[in-house]
């Protein structure tokens, strides 16, 4: 009786749909063969051709990459796309100025001739994709080493691209998978008249801020919406006025449907890079020293800013994006070591390495010392990573702001101590220094520089071995005797890099003898000495130990895919087109709190303080919302602003368009939610959700809001 009723329950436990979670981050054109029935079974009602074809147009027609690090997709049969509001953030702030405060009060283009052109500004569609791992491999054998084998396969991309892209206007991309396992070419077309059409107010793009930065329950209206356009062909051209909207072969219809819990998305986007498959050691590493660490560096520089920003608005305008581009990590990582910590990670991974080392000493001994070799590279490896990522943040990432710029003479000089002196690169060199001064100056508070200086001069002698102390730290421990503030006030009282018309009329007049002048100056003198440390002393043994790992990562993911050789295995991310699946899904936050999968109006009108500027409800919205004049985008009497769903994302999937079951557009993906962010390392079905904005929200904002009614008339919508 027992064994009958064990065999019945066997059986139903196999005749049910497989519960397992919805990980990973798939390729296009293998959906086919790993993820389309899965994706079926979850109500997808498309197949797979539908998602990527070569010769047919598909899904993927419809989106792009971004600028160079978001995803966008198409709406319309005219080139409107549409993506983050933080995505668009740089172009929205180039249009603005305080007579036209984009910013602030949002934009919209009325008519096409007035959308705002941007230089620089490019997507990128992809064409098609191929599997070259054959010929990157030619030539290449097992006993060659790192380095030779690195030549052999650099020579092999090199001529696969050329060949690929022969005769056309296309760009050719080659990328390894799994490790250098496996390579794939990408065939992307690159449009670089972008027009921006819309974005609404930063109160509605950004609202939130970052106090709700990476968190759920969000209500931040992040979307903005641009123009591709096209020559006559429907083919890249520079901007002209000549210019038409380009013709997609493919565009999203936009659908009102809404979601509910449970329902299949899938997200379709650029996600840009993961560390699933790494050591435990890596995990140490990040979790017990270079987070840590970094995370210190920034809680004071940002309590820096956020104490100046706070008592002067200009200051807080100036420092905004800075901030904001410093808090996002900040934040993502501390979430990061804390859901790491929670899902007891580490020992997790120990607990997979020591059955992988067993089964590898049982059945391939030629991988039964690849952990041993981990360990004794992380020993050393670690402390150089830290070093590396400390001076980045001492200078380049949002450290000393005038030592970064007095860094940026360095282009002169080697111009002006070249054998010959072309004349030419000098002016060119000149004009876009003199207009990067401009912006520097633009953004620029003194007080806060000078604050930032003696704090990371002070925390990087504390945090950092001594071997990899810069000299100035001769002359601020002798002549200054210590007093770290008094050689900040020496640089500042005597560079000409804190004075906009001295650095302007500096680069201006340069010529050979102004190498002198700049060598003395102390700005100059500071940043040189952080990056002597870091070229002489970092940056070799940096490269030695990447080349190392490399050979090491290739040979542990090859193993890790025959040590479980009956699951399938996604490659990490790395900035090429992704398919991720899943379902609409709220979830429990912590003891007690249980998470809904949306948010709606109420929840902005709830937060709305007119006291903190991370929640400052525009009037307008208040007034949408007093008169309920919410149209079709009404849902129980309120309108749906954001949901949440098990779909495996990353940076760079932001702006992508997040799909229902029949490829119709429900949401714009944006973020993460806190108890989910470790996802990058390690992800859990229970916790880790993407968030994304509800199209219904995006279009009551631009229909009822901003009075763009018109864009919607080049939508498909679906009703
Ligand atoms: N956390 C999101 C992402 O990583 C949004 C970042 C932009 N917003 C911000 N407040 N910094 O890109
Ligand atoms: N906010 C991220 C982005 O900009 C998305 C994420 O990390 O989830 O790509």
């Amino acid at each position: 009786m027992y064994r009958k009723l064990l065999l019945i329950l066997v059986a139903a436990l196999l005749l049910q749909p497989l519960a397992k979670a919805d990980e990973g981050m798939w390729i296009p054109m293998l959906l086919k063969k790993y993820n389309i029935e899965r994706m079926q079974e979850l109500g997808f009602k498309l197949t797979a051709e539908d998602v990527y074809s070569v010769n047919e147009a598909c899904l993927k027609d419809a989106v792009v990459i971004f600028g160079r690090g978001c995803t966008g997709e198409l709406i319309s049969d005219k080139g409107l796309i549409v993506t983050n509001h933080h995505c668009g953030y740089g172009q929205i702030q180039y249009h603005s100025s305080v007579e036209n405060d984009y910013l602030t009060n949002g934009f919209w283009a009325m008519s096409q001739d007035e959308e705002l052109v941007n230089p620089g500004l490019s997507v990128t569609f992809l064409k098609r994709m191929d599997d070259v791992t054959e010929r990157v491999l030619e030539g290449v054998n097992d006993d060659m080493e790192t380095a030779e084998r690195k030549k052999v396969i650099d020579a092999n991309i090199k001529a696969i691209k050329e060949e690929a892209i022969k005769d056309t206007h296309y760009k050719a991309v080659l990328k390894p998978f799994f490790q250098g396992n496996q390579y794939f070419l990408f065939i992307n077309e690159v449009f670089t008249d972008v027009r921006l059409v819309g974005a609404p107010p930063s109160a509605i793009g950004k609202f939130g801020g970052d106090t709700d930065n990476w968190m759920w329950p969000r209500h931040t209206g992040d979307f903005s919406m641009f123009r591709i356009y096209a020559n006559k062909d429907n083919e890249p051209a520079d901007y002209s006025k000549d210019n038409v909207p380009y013709q997609p072969a493919q565009h999203f219809p936009v659908s009102l449907k809404g979601v509910n819990e449970g329902d299949f998305t899938m997200v379709f986007g650029y996600p840009g890079s993961t560390y699933q498959y790494v050591p435990s050691y890596h995990l140490e590493m990040l979790t017990e020293t270079v987070n840590p660490k970094l995370i210190d560096v920034r809680t004071q520089k940002l309590g820096i800013m956020n104490r100046y920003q706070g008592a002067d608005p200009a200051v807080r305008i100036k420092y905004a994006a800075k901030n904001a581009r410093i808090s996002n990590s900040w934040k993502r990582w501390i979430g990061e070591n804390r859901g790491l910590e929670i899902l007891d990670a580490i020992n997790k991974k120990q607990q997979y390495e020591a059955d992988f080392t067993a089964w590898a000493k049982a059945q391939k001994p030629e991988y039964a010392d690849l952990l041993t070799k981990y360990k004794a590279i992380y020993k050393d490896y670690t402390n150089y990573n830290l070093t590396y990522g400390y001076y980045r943040e001492m200078i380049p990432s949002n450290g000393m702001e005038i030592a970064y710029l007095a860094n940026q003479m360095n282009a002169l000089k080697d111009i002006y101590t070249a054998k010959e002196l072309n004349e030419e690169a000098a002016q060119k060199l000149k004009e876009k220094l003199t207009e990067r001064v401009e912006l520097f100056f633009k953004n620029y508070y003194e007080p806060i520089d000078m604050e930032l200086s003696v704090k990371l001069l002070t925390m990087y002698a504390e945090n950092i071995d001594a071997a990899f102390q810069p000299d100035v730290y001769a002359s601020i421990n002798g002549k200054y005797k210590g007093n770290v503030a008094k050689y900040v006030d020496y640089v500042f009282g005597k560079s000409i890099f804190d004075d906009k018309a001295a650095v302007l009329a500096f680069i201006n007049e340069f010529s050979a003898k102004s190498l002198k002048k700049l060598e003395k100056d102390p700005a100059y003198h500071l940043n040189e000495s952080f990056a002597a440390v870091y070229k002489d002393k970092v940056y070799p043994q940096l490269k030695k130990f990447k080349l190392q790992l490399s050979a090491l990562d290739k040979d542990y993911m090859a193993a890790q895919m025959q040590f479980k050789a009956d699951k399938v295995f996604y490659p990490d991310a790395n900035f090429t087109l992704r398919v991720s699946y899943g379902q609409v899904k709220g979830y429990t936050a912590r003891d007690a709190v249980e998470y809904k999968h949306f948010t709606t109006l109420e929840g902005i009108m709830e937060k709305d303080n007119p006291d903190i500027y991370d929640y400052r409800v525009p009037a307008k919205l208040k007034e949408l919302y007093k008169t309920k004049d919410y149209g079709r985008y009404e849902v129980d009497g309120t309108v749906p602003v954001c949901f949440v769903a098990t779909n495996h994302t990353t940076g760079g999937n932001s702006g992508s368009p997040v799909l229902n079951a029949d490829g119709h557009l429900i949401g714009i993906n944006f973020d993460r939610a806190w108890e989910g962010v470790m996802s990058d390392l390690m992800y859990n079905p229970e916790q880790c959700r993407n968030i994304s904005l509800d199209m219904r929200y995006v279009l009551f904002i631009v229909d009822k809001m901003a009075g763009a009614g018109y864009l919607l008339d080049e939508m498909t919508i679906v009703e």
